[in-house]
């Protein structure tokens, strides 16, 4: 077997094929899917891992050399048999391992043997029913540069946010969505900003975090997306997220945000989409758009928004969605959007805009139009 493995790794240096899984490996995978409950009318990977071919062509794995570097069980409908004791926390060479989308049935907590996965830089467990605190092993995967574990029933409490993440300072994607995290903003913010100077994404919706959003935040220089969706932060929207050279998209609808929006923040170039819906007492009004803006998803339903729509709206060539629902919004629609040609969805309803309706025939894309509830002719 030894000679005929270093035979196959030797045409595998001319292309031929690429190195055979190490033995152990394969049996470690063949003892973990022996362990793992799961139904294999649903699988499509587990299923038909078997002896007959080599476990580096296997689906869902990924090989280096031999190697089992990646583990993708996404949607595989895996509903218990990983505890700490399973062979998984032996491939030790593991770089990325996703389990999301499986049913762990709420009765299952993360394993806390999670920390001998010390090469992980990818780690998905979105969306699989794991219950429970939040495992210290999880800190200690300093490694990791993208960490996922939105859409459980998660807590943190010992250990707390901070510890969590303290070490991670290689992350540059944070998704704990649903992950009762129940801080205040300075404790929060400043968690993350003195530990993830890299970070990119931060999704934190459903954390139960509170306001308000701290000044420490502006030292993560490369947010890109923030998502804060569904907490109570009592507090307004700070400036300094105008100064994210890369934001790309902002949302954080119905988290009790006050106070008024800063109008810089709609004119960040790289800006795509903003939801600030169902934030009743969140005032601001829409400043000139500048040339070629980059927004395409304006969401500001159920705001106190007041003012006028600027004629400038016509330079966001690439707007495909504006929702304006129960706003304070005044004055006629400027004529310009009549030229947004991406438009696919209008509500401007429940405003008090008066005056008539552009002619919106070269919209062909746009699909919903509301405009009631306005003084319109
Ligand atoms: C996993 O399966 C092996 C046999 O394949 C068995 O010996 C072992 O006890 C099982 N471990 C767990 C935790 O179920
Ligand atoms: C497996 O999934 C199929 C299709 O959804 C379902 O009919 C079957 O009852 C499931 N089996 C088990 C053991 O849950
Ligand atoms: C999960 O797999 C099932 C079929 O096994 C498929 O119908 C479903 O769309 C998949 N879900 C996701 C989110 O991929
Ligand atoms: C065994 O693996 C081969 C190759 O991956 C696959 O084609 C076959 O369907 C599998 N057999 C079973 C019984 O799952
Ligand atoms: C961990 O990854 C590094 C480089 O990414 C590699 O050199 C090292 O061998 C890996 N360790 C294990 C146990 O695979
Ligand atoms: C899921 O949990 C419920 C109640 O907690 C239990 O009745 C059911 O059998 C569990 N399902 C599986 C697949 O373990
Ligand atoms: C794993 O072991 C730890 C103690 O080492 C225990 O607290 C924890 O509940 C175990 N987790 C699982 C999922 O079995
Ligand atoms: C985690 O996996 C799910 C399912 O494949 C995917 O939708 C999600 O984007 C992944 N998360 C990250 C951060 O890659
Ligand atoms: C983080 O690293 C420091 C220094 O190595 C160590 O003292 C601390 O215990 C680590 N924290 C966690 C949560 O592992
Ligand atoms: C949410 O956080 C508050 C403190 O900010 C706390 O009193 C409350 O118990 C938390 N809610 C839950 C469900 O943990
Ligand atoms: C913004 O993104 C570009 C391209 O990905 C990158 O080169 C640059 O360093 C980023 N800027 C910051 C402040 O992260
Ligand atoms: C409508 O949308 C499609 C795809 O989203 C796009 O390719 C097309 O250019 C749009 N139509 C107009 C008139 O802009």
């Amino acid at each position: 077997m030894a000679i005929y493995s270093l035979f196959l790794m030797t045409i595998s240096v001319f292309g031929v094929v690429s190195s055979p899984c190490f033995r152990n490996e394969q049996s470690l995978l063949l003892q973990l899917k022996n362990n793992l409950t799961f139904n294999s009318t649903m699988s499509t990977k587990l299923v038909k891992w078997n002896q007959s071919a080599d476990c580096c062509s296997w689906e869902g794995v990924t090989c280096n050399e031999g190697r089992v570097i990646g583990l993708d069980l996404t949607n595989e409908s895996i509903s218990g048999g990983l505890d700490n004791s399973s062979s998984l926390f032996s491939l030790q060479h593991l770089e990325s391992l996703s389990l999301a989308y499986n049913d762990f049935n709420y009765s299952h907590e993360i394993p806390s043997e999670f920390d001998k996965l010390a090469n992980l830089s990818y780690l998905n467990l979105s969306s699989a029913c794991f219950t429970g605190q939040i495992p210290i092993a999880i800190s200690r995967l300093t490694r990791l540069v993208t960490l996922d574990l939105s859409f459980n029933d998660l807590h943190l409490e010992n250990p707390n946010f901070k510890v969590l993440i303290q070490n991670l300072s290689e992350l540059m994607e944070l998704h704990l969505d649903g992950v009762l995290i129940s801080a205040p903003g300075n404790e929060w913010c400043r968690a993350l900003s003195s530990s993830l100077p890299n970070l990119r994404v931060l999704s934190l919706s459903s954390c139960n975090l509170s306001g308000p959003i701290d000044s420490s935040l502006r030292n993560l220089h490369s947010l890109s997306i923030i998502c804060l969706n569904d907490n109570y932060f009592s507090a307004p929207v700070p400036e300094f997220f105008a100064d994210f050279k890369n934001l790309t998209s902002l949302e954080v609808f119905g988290s009790e945000l006050n106070g008024k929006f800063p109008e810089k923040i709609f004119q960040v170039p790289t800006l795509q989409t903003l939801d600030l819906s169902y934030n009743d007492d969140l005032q601001g009004s829409l400043p000139e758009f500048p040339l070629n803006g980059s927004l395409q998803t304006m969401v500001l339903r159920g705001t106190s928004f007041s003012g006028t729509l600027p004629s400038s709206i016509g330079n966001l060539k690439i707007l495909s969605k504006i929702d304006l629902w129960r706003c304070n919004f005044v004055g006629s629609i400027p004529d310009s959007m009549a030229s947004l040609t991406q438009l696919k969805y209008l509500d401007i309803s429940y405003n008090k805009f008066s005056g008539s309706i552009p002619n919106f025939s070269m919209c062909k894309n746009l699909t919903t139009v509301r405009l009631c509830n306005n003084y319109l002719s």
